[in-house]
C-alpha cells in the first residue's frame, strides 16, 4: 500500500475499536479494487464523538463507519439523517458532503436483506410471518428490512417486552403487523413461520447461550443468527440437523459496508467468496 498526497481517507470510531473487522473488509476492497484510499480504525471516545465527526471534512475524509457505543448519539449530531436511520434510531455511515455537512445512514437493514437475497435466495417475504428474537439496535434494523421487504407479519420476541413493544410503535407501518411477545413465548411463536432471526447477543462466544426449542418451525422456514463469532451458532447447528436452510451473520457485516464504500470511494463493490474467507480468517485468527 503506498499512501499519497491524494489517498482517500474514510474509518470507523468506536470505543474500543481493536476488535472491528470493518478494516479488514474494506481494505480488502480497496485493494481489490486497486483505490488509492484507506480505511482506518479510529478509537474515539463517546465523550469526544461530537467532536471527532466534526473534524471529518477538515482533515479531508469521505466519511466514516460507526459502531459501539456511538450508533445512537450520532443521530443529533448530523446534519441530517435519512428516514430510515431516524426510524431505526441509529446511524452506522456518515457521509461528507462537498459544503463539509454531515449526512446519516443506517444500512444495516440493508446488509440484512442483502445477506438474505445471497444466501437464502429462495426466500420469499409471502412465506409466512418472521420471528424477529432481540429488539436492540441490531433487532430494530432487521424489522425495519423485513418490513420494507413487505413481510406482512413479524412477531419480535424480547426479554424486555416493553423494548420490544416501542419498536412496534416506531416501525408501524399500514401493511405489516408487527407484535411484541415476551420472551417466555419464543418457542410458541415459531408455529407456522417463514422466518427465525436471532439478533440478540446469545450464543455470541463469552454470552450464555440461546435457548430455544425449534420443534414447531415449519421445516421450509429460513433461520438466520446474526451473531459472527463463532460463526457456526448453537442455534444454526440445531437448525442444521433440523434441515432449515441456515444464514451466518457474516453476510450482513459485508453487505451493510457496500453502500459506504460506495460512497467514500466511488465504486461498487459485491461480496465474494475471497472477501468471505478473507473476513472468516480474521474472526478465527488469534487477536
Ligand atoms: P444490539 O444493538 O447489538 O442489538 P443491544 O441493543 O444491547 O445490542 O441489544 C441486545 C439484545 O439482546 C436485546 O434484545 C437484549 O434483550 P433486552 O432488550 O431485554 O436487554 C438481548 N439479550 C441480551 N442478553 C440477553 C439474555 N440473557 N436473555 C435474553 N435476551 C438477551
Amino acid at each position: 500500500m503506498r499512501i499519497t498526497g491524494r489517498t482517500r481517507l474514510a474509518g470507523i470510531m468506536g470505543w474500543p475499536i481493536a476488535h472491528s473487522r470493518s478494516p479488514a473488509l474494506h481494505n480488502f476492497w480497496l485493494e481489490e479494487q486497486g483505490l488509492d484510499g484507506i480505511y482506518m480504525p479510529l478509537p474515539v471516545k463517546p465523550a469526544h464523538l461530537a467532536q471527532a465527526l466534526r473534524a471529518l471534512p477538515a482533515l479531508g475524509f469521505r466519511g466514516c463507519n460507526l459502531t459501539i457505543p456511538h450508533k445512537q448519539q450520532a443521530l443529533s449530531i448530523v446534519d441530517r439523517a435519512e428516514p430510515l436511520a431516524q426510524r431505526i434510531g441509529a446511524v452506522n455511515t456518515i457521509i461528507v458532503h462537498p459544503d463539509g455537512s454531515l449526512e446519516g445512514r443506517n444500512t444495516d437493514a440493508f446488509g440484512f436483506r442483502e445477506s438474505l437475497r445471497d444466501s437464502a435466495p429462495e426466500w420469499e417475504p409471502t412465506a409466512g410471518p418472521a420471528v424477529v428474537l432481540g429488539a436492540g439496535g441490531a433487532g430494530r434494523a432487521v424489522v425495519a428490512a423485513l418490513i420494507a421487504a413487505g413481510v406482512s407479519e413479524v412477531r419480535l420476541v424480547n426479554r424486555t417486552l416493553g423494548r420490544a413493544a416501542q419498536v412496534a410503535e416506531d416501525l408501524a407501518a399500514p401493511r405489516s403487523h408487527i407484535r411484541a411477545h415476551p420472551w417466555s413465548g419464543r418457542d410458541a411463536v415459531l408455529e407456522d413461520a417463514g422466518l427465525l432471526v436471532n439478533t440478540t447477543s446469545l450464543g455470541m462466544t463469552g454470552e450464555p447461550e440461546l435457548e430455544i426449542d425449534l420443534a414447531r418451525l415449519p421445516g421450509s422456514a429460513v433461520v438466520v443468527d446474526i451473531v459472527y463469532v463463532p460463526i457456526e451458532t448453537t442455534l444454526l447447528a440445531a437448525a442444521r440437523r433440523r434441515g432449515h436452510h441456515c444464514v451466518d451473520g457474516l453476510g450482513m457485516l459485508l453487505h451493510q459496508g457496500r453502500p459506504g464504500f460506495e460512497a467514500w470511494f466511488g465504486t461498487p463493490v459485491r461480496v465474494s467468496r475471497e472477501l468471505r474467507a478473507a473476513v472468516l480468517m480474521t474472526l478465527t485468527a488469534p487477536r
